[in-house]
This record gives structure tokens, C-alpha cells and sequence, in this order.
């Protein structure tokens, strides 16, 4: 191999007449007659290199033969390239080296898909063979983006007094919400560690042994349902504060957030970000996640179904609808696919209405008396041209499908630019969910959190009119991360507990040392946890977690490449005391 002197992204004008040695992947080959064109690749760039019969002085038979993903290492000399040769899409366009010597590092066997063409080829082919797909630019790109925003988080963070620290890998099964990944122990048989479904605990141990300003990029495993936004396997950028209140976390998380964005992608996000309480984004967004580029507002109508003849409505408890403008020109098999859509959220129908010549026509509208239509086309602001959607029934129904729908409609009609990044706060989220199957109260954030009385009878009389203090920063339709300020007070972590349906004898088992922690001097604290995938996503400008991580999983949690999770060895399984009792499938 000769010795690297240059990158394949390096050379230029400047270099003319120079010897240079470049090792690389064979991007592209061109024969014409004595002449063959190749493009080298590295992950600096590509550089044209010519193999002419005169100039080469090994076996020209060879050159002829190579193949795309070859990888080559070869000496020459840089020239300036004709003028009509001169590639102004490419870094190194002008010149193009002349070489004199190969070496074949190692010959590429035929390929499962073009390297310039990932959709070439299915997502699961690319994943089995994700060496070669990491090859693409696009995906190079993207790691390049990753690498830069890790770097952009640990100067920002260090800069203000925060310090990372790394916290167990294998810990106690303490599960928050999605199942956990259990690794049994050889040592002690029958007993398991859980891998972390987060640093929650730790990082809250933290606090309490003075460390003040904590921060991990660090991987989480959670065992739940995938989509397109989410891996069994994700980073966190895992950040808790002491002797702080939400205030002071917005202000410093939206400094960290600003940072990333001008340091990875240029853009400069806005001073403050945005807020709304949850009951206001899910109300005017059907959204706890509101994709804020685009301003379709749900309203809600349930005042003029009321007085209309139209009766399907008249028993829901809520009725809300959603102007699309120019949305009169739909079909009615564009409405019924946008009807399709909405029952998959569980809405009963999609009732519409379009706005045409100053009146209202289609769908639902005869059911409108004339002054009732006025009200409801200047109440609503709607245009000739328009469309209404309403969805009536169950408040969390109609504002989950409406929402769901919103979303659907400003992507079909691409209502957010590219390149425009909105983030808004959400705050005042309920304390608890009522879990109807369970029959208890389920913690909406975690745990942990803190409710927004101080007074812990609140906590008796109606747990589940009670807010949280806890808050998620959203940007563009997706939760990019969650916190809260906690509990510090043992006696309010304990109370929770119980409302969380776990007797004492429960609570101490599985969360008795952090209970007995707070006993020991805890200063009051809260943190947040950006989900580091979701972020790099946004500024790759990619929506499928898959493009942001080297190497990801399936939605059926196995990785393609490597083949797993796999069985193993009977004598493994004896190790560990444990027998496999159906193999299934
Ligand atoms: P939470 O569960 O909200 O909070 O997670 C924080 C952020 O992590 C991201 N995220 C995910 N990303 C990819 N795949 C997943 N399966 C996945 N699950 C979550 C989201 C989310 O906003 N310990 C608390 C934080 C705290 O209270 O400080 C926690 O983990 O972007």
C-alpha cells in the first residue's frame, strides 16, 4: 500500500504537478479504449483518477477489470483537467491525477445495491448489509452531523459548569413506564439486572451527593412498541440541575438547544421558546407534541351542532373541527381516505363541509339553517374555497384524531417549509392518568415528578385534577425532550407511590433506596433528557430514526446486520440456571 499523502476531498488547482498517493473505494469506472476514468472515494471526498495505457506502468488488463467498491491504493501526479472536463459539482473538479501505480487492496464482490442509490434497494437489504449502506453519502452526512452535535453538547454543557458522569449500564429493574430489558446474573441465579430505561435514579442520587450540574449522553433501553421515531436502543443527552426551578432549566435548555442548532446547521432558533400549557396545545393542536410551522387551529363547535338539525353530534362531549383552506377542492375520495385515516385514531366518522360562493355546501351542511351558517362561517373565519372537517364524540378521541389529522393534512399539503425549526415549551401537564384496565392512577412523566402543590394534602383530595411539574420541549411534531422538577421531599415520593397503586411493602422493595435517599440532605431538583436521535433527526432533516444511527434496529427490534438477538448455547443457558420453556417460532 503506498503511503497516504492526500485525502480523495483535498486535491486542487494548487496542487498541479505534485505526486500524490490516494487510497480509496473505486466510486464509479468509465472505459473508453486506453483510457479508464475512475472516481475515488473516501469519506473526505472524490478525486478523478486516469489510468491511461501510456502513462500506467503496471498490467493495464487489471485496471480494466475494476469494479465498483474496489479498494485501491495508487500513485500518480496531479494535472489540470481540460476545460470542458472540469466538474464544478465536485471539490477536486478541476484537476484529475494521473496514475502511474496501483495496488488492489481488496476486490469488492458484487454488490447488493448501488452505493449512489440507497432506494435502490429495500430498507431490511440495507440493513443486513449496513456496512456498505453507511458508504452513502447521505448517511455519512449524517454521522458527520451526529459527531458535531456531541461535540456541540459537551462544549456547551462543560461551558456552564455541568459535569459528565456515567452511571450503570446494568441496575435494578425500577421499569418507568415501558417494559424493561432484563440481563439474568450468573452469580446470583433467579435474579436479574435491568439495563436502564433512563438514568432517572442515579442522575436524582446525583443531586442529593452535592454534584449540582450532572450531564450524560448516554444509551437507554426501553422494550415498547416501534415507530418511526423510536428504538429499543436510543440516546439521551441526560441533564439534572440542583437548587433550580423550571425557570432557570428553560432558559439554560433553551441555551444548550440554541447552541446545537447554530453550531451544527448555522440556524438560529429564537431568544425564548414558545409555551403552552398542555390543556392549550391539545385543545388548539390536538396535540401534546404540536407542530407549530403551520397554522391550522382545531375549533370547537360543538355550540352550532348543537343548534343545527345535524344529531349524530348532539350526545359527544365534545365537537371540534379544523378549517382547511382550498381544502373544497377535495374529492370525495380524498375525504374518504381522510375518513379512513381518522377512524385509525379511533373517531367514529369525519363530517365536513365546504364554503363555496359565500355558502355552505356537501357534506353535513343541510343540516344548517341560514343564520347558523353565517355564524358558523364568520365564527370559524372561513373562506369560499374552504373545507370544515368536524369529528364529535370522547374529548380525547376527537382532539387525538383531529390532531392526528391536522398533521396528515399539513404534510399532504406540505404546509412546513424545509429549513424551519419551531419549538415550543409544553407545560401544566396532568399529574396522573386514571389507567381504566389497571384501576389505578398511572404517573404521566414519571414517578418522580413533582406535583405543582406543595401542599401534600392536594395529593389526597383529588390526585387526578392535579398538574405536574413537568414540561417536554416539542419541536416541529415531535417530543424532543421531557423533564420535571421532583420530588425532594421523602414523604411526597412516598405519597405518590401509594397513588401509583404500590403498597409500602412494593414501594420499598423496588424504590426504597431512593426514599431512604431523600432522607440524607436533598436539595430541591429537576432535569430533562433530550432524546439525541430525535434531535439529530431534526437538524439531518431526516423523519426515520434508522438515518441517524450507525446501527439501528427494526421495528421488530433485531439488527439485520449482525443478527440479533440470537439463540445461545445450551451450556450459556446452564450457566445462567435458566431453561428455555417454548422457542416459538
Ligand atoms: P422521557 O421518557 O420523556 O424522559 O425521555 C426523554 C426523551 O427521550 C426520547 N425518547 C426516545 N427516543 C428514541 N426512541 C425511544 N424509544 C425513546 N423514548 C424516549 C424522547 C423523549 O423526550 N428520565 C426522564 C427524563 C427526565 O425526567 O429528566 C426520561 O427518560 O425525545
Amino acid at each position: 500500500m503506498f503511503k497516504r499523502t492526500h485525502t480523495c476531498g483535498e486535491l486542487s488547482k494548487d496542487y498541479i504537478g505534485t505526486s500524490v498517493s490516494l487510497n480509496g473505494w473505486v466510486n464509479t469506472v468509465r472505459l473508453h479504449g486506453q483510457v479508464v476514468f475512475v472516481d475515488l472515494r473516501d469519506r473526505y471526498g472524490k478525486t478523478q483518477i486516469v489510468f491511461n495505457s501510456e502513462d500506467y506502468d503496471g498490467d493495464f488488463e487489471a485496471v480494466k477489470k475494476l469494479s465498483m467498491e474496489d479498494v485501491l491504493s495508487v500513485s500518480g501526479k496531479v494535472f489540470n483537467r481540460e476545460a470542458g472536463a472540469v466538474n464544478p459539482d465536485m471539490a477536486t473538479g478541476e484537476i484529475e491525477v494521473i496514475i502511474s501505480e496501483m495496488e488492489m487492496l481488496n476486490e469488492a464482490a458484487p454488490l447488493p445495491f448501488i452505493i449512489s442509490d440507497r432506494n435502490s434497494a429495500e430498507e431490511d437489504l440495507r440493513l443486513k448489509y449496513r456496512y456498505i449502506e453507511l458508504r452513502t453519502d447521505e448517511l455519512q452526512n449524517n454521522l458527520k452531523i451526529r459527531h458535531k452535535a456531541y461535540q456541540a453538547v459537551r462544549n456547551y454543557l462543560s461551558g456552564q459548569d455541568f459535569i459528565e458522569v456515567e452511571t450503570p449500564v446494568l441496575m435494578k429493574s425500577t421499569p418507568e413506564g415501558a417494559r424493561d430489558y432484563l440481563v439474568p446474573s450468573r452469580i446470583h441465579h433467579g435474579q436479574f439486572y435491568a439495563l436502564p430505561q433512563s438514568p432517572q435514579i442515579y442522575k436524582q442520587i446525583l443531586m442529593i451527593s452535592g454534584y449540582d450540574r450532572y450531564f450524560q449522553i448516554v444509551k437507554c433501553f426501553r422494550d415498547e412498541d416501534l415507530r418511526a421515531d423510536r428504538q429499543p436502543e436510543f440516546t439521551q443527552i441526560d441533564i439534572e440541575m440542583s437548587f433550580v426551578d423550571e425557570e432557570v432549566i428553560y432558559v439554560q435548555m433553551e441555551g444548550l438547544t440554541r447552541n446545537i442548532f447554530k453550531e451544527v446547521i448555522g440556524v438560529d432558533l429564537p431568544d425564548a421558546f414558545p409555551r403552552l400549557t398542555w390543556d392549550e396545545a391539545m385543545e388548539t393542536y390536538g396535540s401534546d407534541k404540536p407542530d407549530t410551522r403551520f397554522e391550522l387551529f382545531l375549533q370547537d363547535l360543538k355550540p352550532f351542532t348543537d343548534q343545527s338539525d345535524f344529531n349524530a353530534f348532539k350526545s359527544a362531549e365534545i365537537v371540534k373541527g379544523l378549517v382547511v383552506p382550498g381544502g373544497a377542492k377535495y374529492s370525495r375520495k380524498n375525504i374518504n381516505g381522510f375518513t379512513d385515516f381518522v377512524k385509525k385514531y379511533k373517531a367514529k366518522g369525519l363530517a365536513w363541509i365546504k364554503a363555496e360562493e359565500g355558502q355552505l355546501t356537501g357534506g353535513i351542511s343541510k343540516f344548517f339553517g341560514e343564520a347558523l351558517e353565517k355564524e358558523l362561517i364568520s365564527e370559524t373565519s372561513m373562506n369560499d374555497g374552504d373545507i370544515i372537517f368536524l369529528i364529535g364524540g370522547e374529548k380525547e378521541i376527537v382532539l387525538n384524531a383531529l390532531g392526528a389529522l391536522r398533521v396528515e393534512i399539513g404534510r399532504v399539503e406540505s404546509l412546513s417549509g424545509t429549513g424551519e425549526f419551531k419549538p415550543v415549551w409544553v407545560t401544566d401537564f396532568p399529574m396522573f392518568e386514571f389507567d381504566a384496565d389497571a384501576n389505578r392512577y398511572v404517573a404521566r412523566h414519571h414517578p418522580f415528578t413533582a406535583p405543582s402543590s406543595s401542599d401534600i394534602k392536594d395529593l389526597e383530595t383529588d390526585p387526578g385534577s392535579l398538574k405536574s411539574r413537568g414540561y417536554d420541549l416539542t419541536m416541529n411534531g415531535y417530543e424532543i425532550a421531557g423533564g420535571s422538577i421532583r420530588n425532594h421531599k421523602p414523604e411526597f415520593q412516598a405519597k405518590i407511590f401509594e397513588l401509583l397503586g404500590m403498597d409500602e411493602e412494593e414501594a420499598t422493595a423496588r424504590f426504597g433506596f431512593l426514599v431512604e435517599a431523600l432522607k440524607y440532605g436533598t436539595p430541591p431538583h429537576g432535569g430533562i433528557a433530550f432524546g439525541f436521535d430525535r434531535l439529530v433527526m431534526l437538524l439531518a432533516g431526516t423523519n426515520n430514526i434508522r438515518d441517524v444511527i450507525a446501527f439501528p434496529k427494526t421495528t421488530s427490534a433485531a439488527s439485520l446486520m449482525d443478527e440479533a438477538p440470537s439463540s445461545v448455547s445450551d451450556d450459556q443457558l446452564a450457566e445462567l440456571n435458566i431453561r428455555i420453556v417454548d422457542k416459538g417460532e
